[in-house]
């Protein structure tokens, strides 16, 4: 981040103070921090804390400027090289989705061509009012990064979704988006991960291994690239990342069902959980006491996510999890689900599959490519994913046909 041009944009929530340790990472990774206070912010946390911080000054005054044109109510929006609003109340929110420029805030934001992180904090009920829905689709629809809050306790006591996300979180997406641009900004991108669990009664389920983490990284890339990230996950071994919106699910059923709500007005998709294929026939209410002699379980298929979505228009990138001919299996997958990609993963590989932090994997295009790719770390290859997705969603190419 050095010498790069931060504005952070800090309004009157209760979670200002902790913009204060946001502003104290960003200064320390060499960031140029210009903090700009809306008067309410200016009730919960003193200019001064920003100032000792940033060694610069801290705006807090549309007309305060008038004698110091290097304060000019657009300096700050046209010099910066990212700005970061956080926290962001519902009134700075509805604000910014109606242009209202009525506060050096308003100007700024306005006169910014950077990239524009919203980090909101509010109480739950003022997250999900139709009024701030409504005002958050406005900004995600011109390209402004709205993090999803986190679900937690607030300050009021209440619980729900509308905690802030932690400032190291949100130090991450400033710094993807500076380290990468962000060649998804306004995109919706659904990612899956995880395995999902098929009930044989209610304490025992049938699982996979998949620990989620490849689809994490792919969530996290895609994130601090710009986009608005949807994440349907089954059981995951990893924290679910800061700022992505996610929806948890239990059996395959519930995830096919999560997906085709989720890719309304998405425009990519990457599959990178592990589904499971077959479910209990008859799952069993109560638990099934040990009994004396052996036990069958009748397994039935279930949906083929992938296949199901063959109309859907957007980019869809799929995984094949393979244990044997991998390269042949893979390329059978491409023609068949109609996808533009598929990340072809021996999961038996060393350093590769469940669990592991790196993956070995090759991208099997639709018109019939192999790209071997070198043993690397999941975000590494998730960054090469979203290189793939970038590029389709600025020429849609035909998926291949079956
Ligand atoms: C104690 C207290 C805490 C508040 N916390 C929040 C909050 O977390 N999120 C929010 O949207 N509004 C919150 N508000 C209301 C805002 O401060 C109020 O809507 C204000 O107009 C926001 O102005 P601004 O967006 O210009 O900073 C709080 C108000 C009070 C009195």
């Amino acid at each position: 981040m050095n010498g790069r041009n931060v504005v952070l944009g800090v309004t009157g929530s209760i979670a200002a103070y902790k913009a204060v340790a946001l502003a104290s990472a960003l200064v320390k990774a060499g960031a140029l921090v210009d903090v700009v206070m809306t008067g309410a912010a200016q009730r919960f946390v003193t200019p001064l804390s920003f100032q000792a911080i940033t060694h610069r000054p801290v705006v807090t005054d549309l007309w305060a400027g008038g004698e110091d044109l290097e304060i000019g109510h657009v300096t700050l929006g046209r010099r910066a090289d990212v700005v970061v609003i956080a926290p962001a109340t519902a009134d700075t929110i509805a604000r910014l989705a109606h242009g209202l420029a009525g506060d050096a805030l308003g100007t700024t934001v306005l006169a910014t061509d950077a990239p524009i992180i919203v980090a909101p904090a509010m109480e739950p009920r003022m997250w999900s009012n139709a009024a701030t829905v409504a005002n958050v689709a406005i900004l995600r629809q011109r390209g402004i990064l709205v993090l999803e809050p986190d679900v937690g306790r607030l300050a009021s006591g209440y619980k729900g979704r509308g905690r802030m996300p932690e400032p190291d979180a949100i130090f991450d997406v400033v710094s993807g988006v500076l380290a990468r641009g962000v060649s998804l900004r306004g995109r919706i991108v659904v990612v899956t991960a995880g395995g999902t669990r098929e009930p044989i009664d209610p304490v025992r389920f049938i699982g996979n291994h998949s620990s989620g983490k490849m689809g994490i990284a792919l969530a996290e890339a895609a994130r601090d690239r710009g986009a608005s990230v949807i994440l349907v996950h089954g059981a995951l071994s990893v924290q679910v990342p800061a700022g992505v919106d996610a929806r948890p699910v239990g059996t395959t059923r519930e995830m096919a069902d999560a997906i085709h709500a989720a890719v309304e007005g998405a425009d990519a998709l990457i599959m990178a959980a592990a589904p499971a294929d077959f479910r209990v026939a008859r799952a069993a209410d109560q638990k099934i006491k040990r009994g004396a002699g052996s036990m069958s379980l009748e397994l039935v298929a279930n949906p083929d996510i992938l296949a199901s979505l063959a109309s859907w228009p957007g980019v869809k990138i799929g995984f094949a999890a393979e244990t044997t001919d991998l390269i042949a299996n893979a390329r059978s997958k491409v023609a068949a689900k109609r996808v533009h990609m598929i990340v072809a993963n021996d999961v038996t590989a060393e350093g590769s599959g469940f669990g592991a932090d790196t993956n070995e994997v090759a991208f099997i295009f639709a018109d019939g490519r192999v790209e071997p790719r070198p043993l690397e770390t999941k975000r590494a290859v998730a960054d090469a994913i979203l290189d793939v997705v970038a590029s389709a969603l600025q020429q849609p190419v035909e998926p291949s046909t079956p």
